[in-house]
């Protein structure tokens, strides 16, 4: 008889995004005269950018063309856009990153739960408390969390860094010693962010405890403050103990296009080991490259044109954060990030879990949000909203949760 993997098991639920679909599906059936407005999953609304559009446009017609037609990508990604992101990304910032530390894929969500397949079994993983829930998610089903306890919700095997307003939200160096730290930054959910001096000090823990950080920069285009980094290369030897992992779904609303990337430096190994190359062993053994549409779309958010558009977009969406930073303190709300990030997070109601306040907002004001405590234990108390609304609907959002 054949086995499964028992670990999936061990998952409690569903995944938080799929729970709240349901949860809005099922009040939806039952109220279809409510308009809904969705301010829960961090999915982009606006319309892809005008020159991205063109370069896909373009690649089509190559497509339907026997003399430019192209079939499978090359397996790590094309040229042309591995050049322009280590031109872009990095060395324009003074990120010493070549083309062959870049591995193109479909986004950075997969990434981010497929890094884990590279490290061993017994490593130790430690995660900001709240987090991104792919990153624990993923090493559960590798195996490598240990013992769920229902009642914490949290795993026996799991270094938690609470990131609390006691603490600003900057995690602080576990007691234990982690073997694989996640970082993201700015950070999904809380919306905050750490500066390059405060990130510098992790490169050197890392490097001084023999750690990897796994450094997830989707909402890099988003920091509007100059002390924060905007990739973990810019600081100090980073190259010899981080992974950084990048998305264009949230700087060029590619959350349908599917496209990101993942570096890994060739300084980093384990002893003689190089994790560029399991890396690259992985990648071209399970992955037959993003679409070369898509590689052009990509490809384009680098031209003149496309880096104006999408500011464009990136103001759009940060003016949204403003409007719902600004309603809800008018409202009487405690809140936090939507400086550097497109996410607000606030304290919910006294005697409110941050599922009732789901519940109550879905309910009372037809708002969708999503619960901290989905996020990890200590986003218990907290909600996030996600300013990738209409700025008509973000308005329309505050004004109803402002009547309650
Ligand atoms: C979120 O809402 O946290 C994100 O949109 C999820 C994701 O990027 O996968």
């Amino acid at each position: 008889m054949f086995k499964i993997n028992e670990n999936y098991q061990k998952l409690p639920g569903s995944y938080l995004f799929s729970t709240i679909a349901k949860k809005v599906s099922a009040y939806t059936k039952a109220n279809p005269e409510k308009e809904i407005i969705r301010l829960g999953i961090g999915d982009v609304t606006q319309p892809l950018a005008p020159a991205v559009i063109e370069a896909m446009h373009k690649a089509v017609d190559e497509m339907g063309n026997a003399d430019s037609f192209r079939g499978y990508a090359p397996d790590l990604g094309y040229e042309f856009l591995r050049n322009a992101i280590a031109e872009h990304d990095y060395r324009s910032r003074g990120c010493d990153i070549s083309p062959e530390e870049i591995f193109v894929s479909d986004g950075a969500k997969s990434d981010s739960a497929n890094i884990q397949e590279i490290f061993g079994p017994d490593n130790r993983i430690a995660v900001c408390d709240p987090v991104y829930p792919v990153y624990v998610d993923s090493n559960v089903m590798a195996g490598r969390t240990g013992v769920y306890d229902a009642q914490a919700g949290t795993w026996s095997n799991v270094i938690y860094m609470p990131c609390t307003m006691e603490n600003n939200f900057v995690p602080e160096f576990p007691k234990e010693t982690p073997d694989l730290i996640y970082l993201c930054l700015p950070n999904n959910p809380t919306g905050t962010t750490i500066t390059r001096t405060q990130l510098q000090e992790w490169v050197d823990y890392a490097n001084q405890v023999g750690a990897v950080i796994i450094y997830d920069a989707a909402y890099e285009a988003y920091i509007s403050e100059p002390e924060v980094a905007h990739s973990i290369y810019e600081c100090q030897g980073a190259k010899t103990c981080a992974i950084e992992l990048k998305s264009y779904s949230k700087n060029a609303g590619f959350t349908g296009v599917r496209l990101g990337y993942t570096v890994v430096p060739r300084e980093l190994k384990c002893g003689e080991v190089s994790l560029n190359h399991m890396w690259a062993r992985r990648h071209g053994t399970k992955f037959n490259g993003a679409p070369y549409i898509v590689q052009r779309a990509g490809e384009a958010t680098y031209s003149p044109e496309g880096k104006a558009q999408l500011k464009e977009q990136v103001a759009y969406y940060m003016k949204n954060a403003a409007a719902i930073k600004n309603g809800l303190k008018e409202a009487g709300y405690t809140v936090f990030g939507g400086v550097n990030a497109p996410y607000i997070w606030l304290k919910t109601p006294e005697q409110m879990t941050s599922w009732e306040f789901f519940d109550y907002l879905l309910e009372k004001a037809n708002v969708v949000g999503t619960p901290g405590a989905g996020f990890g234990p200590s986003g218990e108390g907290y909600f996030r909203l996600t300013a990738f609304g209409s700025y008509e609907n973000t308005l329309a959002a505050l004004e109803r949760i402002k009547k309650l």
